[in-house]
């Protein structure tokens, strides 16, 4: 029997004062209910669910509830979930009236042989499994309408922006059997163009996972992170002998370094070491373990990596 453990993160921006209780108290609720599963010989794939609902269903992150809104006042949300054993994801993008994209991310990697469902698809196919489509109204918070009449008509210089204001949502688990999963969650970006996908949803970039090597969730700036394939990437890394944190570290670095682009990622590989990493001020994050407890904080510093590794 493995050691289960569990990594979530809510999101790597400057998150501000006011903010990091209630992001602390989200990733902390998130990696309780996850760690619980997996000591209950639950799956790696439930566990992953597990928190990413609760993130979503939490109004202070960038997924399900609270969500930016694009350039119309409406939010457009993405998500995968994948499953280390056998390979399989299942995507869901551009939905505008799903409480919990994760869960119908989950049935399109288990009831379709497909991977990724946009818009009007992915919805019908919500429709004909009874997922509740719920008033898009439901997903939007006072907060995120202040920020859409603010940021109207404005021009931003979106990555300078999302360094500032960015909090996509994840976790990878490792299950009692060994097994690996990964999922990640987002509402994208403020003022995306409608119909804009990001790294999230799409595999190997915004997660990825493999059973022999590791599990990744990807946050930052989408466009970057596509750019550098960064979930695929930390875990050819970790392939080729690095460990998770030295993979993670190296994965946001080469995307600093290429394309400027700013965010973080979070990883455990096959042995059940841990990576967690971000170039941007701040990454909300927590880790639970039998040997680690409950690890939260909204920073990555030098001093607790040395105690994670
Ligand atoms: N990483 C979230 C996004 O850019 O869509």
């Amino acid at each position: 029997m493995v050691r289960p453990i569990v990594i979530v993160h809510a999101g790597a921006w400057n998150i501000p004062d006011e903010l990091i209780e209630p992001h602390l108290q989200a990733v902390k609720k998130a990696v309780r209910m996850s760690y619980n599963i997996l000591k209950n010989g639950g799956s790696a794939l439930d566990a992953v669910e597990t928190a990413i609902k609760i993130l979503e269903e939490d109004p202070h992150v960038d997924a399900g509830v609270g969500s930016f809104l694009n350039a119309e006042g409406e939010v457009e949300l993405d998500a995968i979930i994948m499953d280390g054993k056998t390979l399989k994801a299942g995507a869901v993008a551009a939905v505008k009236n799903i409480r919990n994209p994760i869960v119908l991310a989950r049935k399109v990697m288990e009831l379709t042989n497909h991977i990724l469902l946009v818009g009007e698809g992915a919805n019908k196919f919500a429709r004909s499994i009874g997922i509740k489509e719920i008033d898009p109204q439901e997903l939007v918070v006072e907060r995120e309408w202040k920020r859409w009449r603010e940021l109207k008509g404005r021009k931003i210089d979106i990555k300078v922006f999302f360094e500032d204001k960015g909090n996509t949502v994840g976790a990878v688990a490792m299950d009692v059997e060994g097994n690996l999963a990964a999922g990640t969650s987002t509402g994208g970006i403020p003022m995306k163009m409608p119909g804009r996908v990001g790294d999230s949803p799409l595999i190997g970039c915004g997660a990825y996972a493999d059973n022999e090597f590791g599990a990744v969730s990807t946050t930052g700036h989408g466009e970057s992170i596509m750019k550098v394939v960064l979930a695929k990437s930390i875990i050819d890394l970790i392939s080729r002998g690095y460990t998770a944190q030295e993979a993670v570290v190296m994965g946001i670095r080469y995307m600093e370094k290429k394309v400027n682009g700013r965010g973080g990622a979070i990883a455990i590989d096959r042995l059940g070491n841990i990576g967690i990493y971000h170039n941007t001020p701040k990454m909300a994050f927590a880790v639970m373990s039998d040997k680690l407890g409950l690890i939260a904080d909204i920073q990555c510093r030098e001093d607790l990596l040395s105690e994670l590794l």
